[in-house]
């Protein structure tokens, strides 16, 4: 396994924002805080290369030292995420183009177009001048490629995106008869017979949408073609430097889904993330277990490290209120217990101009003498008194829930039987469920292998919508071997390329696996309905009808009043649960909890607290208490 070694502590640090003799006093209060490692060089390429092929180390150089000699190790950045005027202005076709055809201004930041062969080849030479000079540097223990691939122009809708999507299809499909059936483009007369006629799904007239094969296929593209910027930098890299692990990191968050991280993990020496709390939301502690396990699967057992947070608030909410005390170490306590390897923020010091001036930092505007710079000096300190956590995976939970972007793009997409869908907004509910139960999650890819699956007493699948025959498969041999699942409503009603399955919506898996047939959709209006059972739900109903399974709770109060809503099959010990609604948390809380008793999942904690354990080390965060005890 891949050893990240210690606890890391430390951030974001631009010593380029700050005059020379503010970067020796930067070492002396990273030593007092605690700090190890820093991410440095991430927004530099303009101070680097100040016109084309006239590079500039001295000074980054000169930080390097600096860093060394205070025993602070570097986490080196490839500067490639924000290319500097000069370059884009005389290359305008490297600003992305957004859905309206419109080409994005320079002055922002990571505008710049993924198919683009002038970003490439720049970024190319560019990693190539930052690999060969850092790569036997002795502060340099990790590197970092870019910075959060797909957050501000993830889709770009230029005339060379345009080539390389038609490219991407031709590898994708063996023939143009085969995409025109998948996507189904004889409806609209949509039917292509070249592949030059084919674009990239821009704005289309009002009231219509480009063709959902042809948006989610544009989807599955862009994170590939992003990928690939990443593996040409990771390869120069490795020409240099064979021995140090190299990341990139990534955005899990509720709100960020441009990038498929199952995939992507599966290229990098260790996935890392970045995390930010929405403020105003009391109970954002969840959101954050959410995201942390989130992340903790996509490293599939392999080590991981939170690579930014806030210390307190951040610049870019409409309203960006600051953590309240002890917040922070709850926060951070959370990410370690879920098995990050320490805890970094953006970022060091916090800016004086620029666009994140108001953006917290472990150094503020008011300096040292301040709640914010005691409270992480003390977490590093406190990281720094337990460094036997570093060597322990956390523990796995009972229960799998299947996370697939793919789902979250398809629901996405407009023309759906009610625009209140949310992908995101159901996994958290179901995710939240099991966490104020203090019932631990783990996280799996769609594609999830069979051994992967046996692991757990119960496997969720909420509103997994499109599945291959194959996918149906593994679940089917996982049942037929004595697993556990609970499908949620809108499950297995396409194929990958968005084709309806047709003869009972759900097919193989809610007709045959659950035992329900399900004929036809009704989305709940405004405080319709409730189930016979007395459980609350919304947004959801269907007309079906049990076929082979029991009935645990039917509609009432709704178009389709009898229809079952909540039902078990037994297959031979293994248990197949369907739920064709939504229910209220509440309800939610109550129905998982059924499952989980059944079947003897194990729960710690619940209410406001989390009980998480890393092999010998038990952190349990109390949030309504504000406390954090580990004990061994
Ligand atoms: C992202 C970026 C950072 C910074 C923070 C602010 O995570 O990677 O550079 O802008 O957001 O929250």
């Amino acid at each position: 396994m891949l050893n990240l070694g210690k606890l890391h502590f430390g951030g974001d640090y631009n010593p380029e924002q700050w005059p020379k003799d503010v970067w020796k006093q930067d070492i002396e209060l990273m030593q007092k805080a605690g700090v190890n490692l820093v991410s440095l060089g991430i927004f530099s390429w303009a101070k680097i290369e100040r016109s084309d092929g006239d590079y500039h180390f001295d000074w980054l150089d000169e930080a390097m030292e600096l860093l060394h000699e205070g025993g602070i190790s570097v986490d080196m950045a490839t500067a490639t995420a924000s290319p500097p005027a000069w370059l884009s202005m005389a290359n305008p076709e490297m600003r992305a183009v957004n859905f309206d055809g419109v080409q994005l201004s320079h002055g922002g930041r990571q505008n710049y177009c993924a198919a683009s062969s002038v970003y490439r080849q720049k970024a190319d030479a560019l990693v190539e001048q930052i690999a060969s000079r850092y790569a036997k540097h002795p502060a340099v223990v990790m590197w970092h490629i870019n910075n959060e691939y797909g957050c501000h122009a993830p889709y770009c809708f230029c005339e060379n995106s345009r080539q390389a999507f038609v490219a991407w299809l031709k590898e994708r499909y063996s023939s143009l008869d085969e995409l025109n059936a998948s996507w189904g483009t004889d409806f609209w007369s949509q039917r292509y017979y070249d592949w030059d006629e084919l674009v990239v799904p821009k704005r289309t007239p009002d009231g219509t949408h480009p063709n959902p094969g042809q948006q989610i296929d544009f989807k599955r593209f862009t994170s590939e073609l992003t990928l690939d910027l990443y593996k040409m930098e990771r390869d120069i890299i490795r020409k240099h430097d064979s021995v140090h692990p190299i990341t990139t990191n990534f955005m899990s968050m509720k709100f960020t889904y441009a990038m498929d991280y199952w995939k992507w993990s599966r290229e990098m020496d260790f996935v890392s993330t970045d995390h930010y709390l929405a403020q105003h939301d009391p109970d954002n502690h969840i959101d954050l277990a959410q995201q942390a396990d989130l992340t903790r699967g996509f490293a599939s057992g392999k080590q991981w490290l939170l690579m930014e947070h806030s210390t307190s608030a951040v610049n870019w909410q409409p309203r960006n209120y600051a953590k309240t005390p002890g917040q922070e170490k709850r926060n951070s306590a959370s990410f370690v217990a879920r098995g990050s390897q320490g805890v970094m923020y953006f970022q060091w010091r916090q800016s004086q101009a620029g666009s994140e001036r108001f953006h917290s930092a472990l150094v503020p505007h008011a300096g040292e003498d301040t709640r914010v710079f005691r409270e992480v000096s003390e977490l590093g300190n406190w990281l720094a008194e337990n460094p036997g956590v570093a060597d322990y995976p956390t523990d796995r939970a009972d229960v799998a829930m299947v996370y697939d972007y793919e789902q979250f793009w398809a629901l996405m997409q407009a023309n759906l039987p009610t625009q209140d869908i949310s992908y995101a907004d159901t996994v958290a509910k179901i995710y939240r469920s099991f966490w104020e139960n203090g019932t631990r999650v783990d996280f799996v890819p769609g594609d999830v292998d069979l051994e992967t699956l046996k692991q757990y007493k119960l496997v969720v699948l909420p509103m997994v919508h499109m599945l291959s025959e194959q996918e149906e498969q593994v679940y089917h041999d996982f049942v037929a071997q004595g697993g556990n699942i609970l499908i949620s409503y809108f499950s297995n009603i396409a194929d990958r390329t968005l084709r309806v399955k047709l003869g009972g919506y759900g097919g193989k898996l809610v007709r045959d696996l659950a035992g329900v047939y399900v004929e036809e959709f009704y989305p709940l209006r405004e405080g319709q309905g409730k189930l016979s059972n007395g459980y609350e739900i919304g947004l959801w109903s269907e007309l079906s009808r049990a076929e082979g399974a029991e009935v645990i709770a039917s509609f009432e109060a709704t178009d389709v009043d009898g229809s079952p809503a909540l039902t078990v099959r037994d297959h031979s010990g293994a248990k197949v649960w369907y739920q064709g609604t939504e229910l209220s948390l509440s309800s939610q809380k109550k129905f998982l909890g059924e499952i989980c008793s059944q079947l003897g999942v194990s729960s710690e904690g619940g209410g406001s607290t989390e009980v998480v354990r890393r092999g010998p080390f038990k952190f349990e965060i109390d949030h309504k208490a504000n406390t954090v005890s580990l004990s061994s």
